[in-house]
């Protein structure tokens, strides 16, 4: 069981939707990676129809090189996360999570991700058809609340009644999005909520984690917490799981590396866009003379021969 496998205190890259698929982890894993990955959230009930299987799937891609990784899922249809959970195994993953923290407007309207913490009769039944489907490990990220940080004292030993193999818990509510500080101050009565409601369930704490260094902080901090994961920090230093400190060049070559990867990845499915491609400049562009400059030259090109242009150019 992968949880079991990891040594304390183990690193995520956090899920994140246009960020984490199969382009992107190669990117991190060359740059030094997590203990484990996660996928992109995807819909149970996409999946589960005839029109949307194709492209849930495609999310789903496992390389070798994810592995181990965990396959994270949203929907409101217990059925559904049941169909769902049946197949992951066969794809290669390591265990399955459900997302239940989005705060994605839309995600919640159809009743998923964050609108979980409000239906929690609900969220048992998609914990315990997924459970029933599958011999893969189940676990929940989700938040401390929908509305206020104080409905943690009911939600997360809800949630920890069911004896998952791991909780994340993102330590702020969905109305907070990601505009505050996270709450670290809860994390030791978190702990001992684990702790008296279900020892064997990993704890994972998420939320403005920067890196490495970060993570040793705070894990001498808080020695029960099992795994620490990672979000928005990987954008500032896509070498956040590791103490080294990119050179300008390497950081040159990890964004040629990306082109690389998409390209190829753009040759093996039936569609893969450009636009979101640009979202990553910043990750590669930043903090040295002459970046916002080379960054606005980025934006204007087309593709990624241009881009690669552009950027033989720069470093003539
Ligand atoms: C662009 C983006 C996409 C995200 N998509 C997901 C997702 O698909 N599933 C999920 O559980 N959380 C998602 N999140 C939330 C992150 O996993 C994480 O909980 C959040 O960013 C807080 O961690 P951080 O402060 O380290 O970034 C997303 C966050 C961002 C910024």
């Amino acid at each position: 069981m992968i949880w079991n496998e990891l040594k304390k205190p183990f690193t995520i890259l956090a899920p994140m939707e246009g960020v984490t698929d199969v382009v992107f982890r190669s990117v991190v894993n060359k740059a030094g990676r997590p203990d484990l990955f996660y996928t992109e959230f995807t819909n149970v009930s996409s999946f589960a129809s005839e029109r949307g299987r194709h492209d849930a799937l495609e999310r789903l891609t496992v390389k070798p090189t994810d592995k181990p990784i965990i396959a994270q899922i949203w929907g409101k249809n217990p059925e559904h996360f049941a169909i769902l959970a049946e197949e992951l195994e066969k794809l290669g993953f390591s265990g399955l999570d459900l997302n239940f923290g989005c705060p994605d407007r839309h995600v919640n309207k159809a009743g998923g991700g964050a609108a979980m913490i409000r239906t929690p009769d609900l969220a048992s039944e998609c914990i315990k058809q997924a459970r029933l489907h599958t011999n893969l490990p189940v676990s929940v990220k989700t938040r401390l609340g929908f509305t206020s940080a104080n409905e943690y004292q009911s939600w997360i030993p809800f949630l920890l009644n069911h004896h998952l193999a791991a909780l994340t818990v993102h330590l702020r509510t969905r109305k907070e999005m990601s505009k505050v500080a996270a709450h670290y101050e809860l994390i030791p009565e978190i702990i001992k909520m684990r702790d008296e409601i279900s020892p064997e369930t990993k704890l994972v704490i998420n939320g403005d984690i920067k890196d490495l260094k970060m993570i040793r902080e705070l894990s001498e901090k808080y020695p029960e917490v099992d795994g620490f994961m990672i979000g928005r920090g990987v954008f500032q230093n896509p070498y956040c799981f590791t103490d080294h400190e990119p050179t300008k060049k390497e950081l040159l070559d990890l964004f040629r590396f990306h082109l690389d990867q998409y390209d190829k990845h753009v040759s093996e499915v039936e569609k893969y866009p450009y636009e979101p491609l640009k979202h990553f400049f910043k990750v590669y562009i930043n903090s040295f003379d002459g970046a916002s400059d080379l960054r606005v030259k980025l934006m204007d090109c087309k593709s990624t021969n241009e881009l690669r242009k552009v950027l033989n150019e720069f470093e003539k």
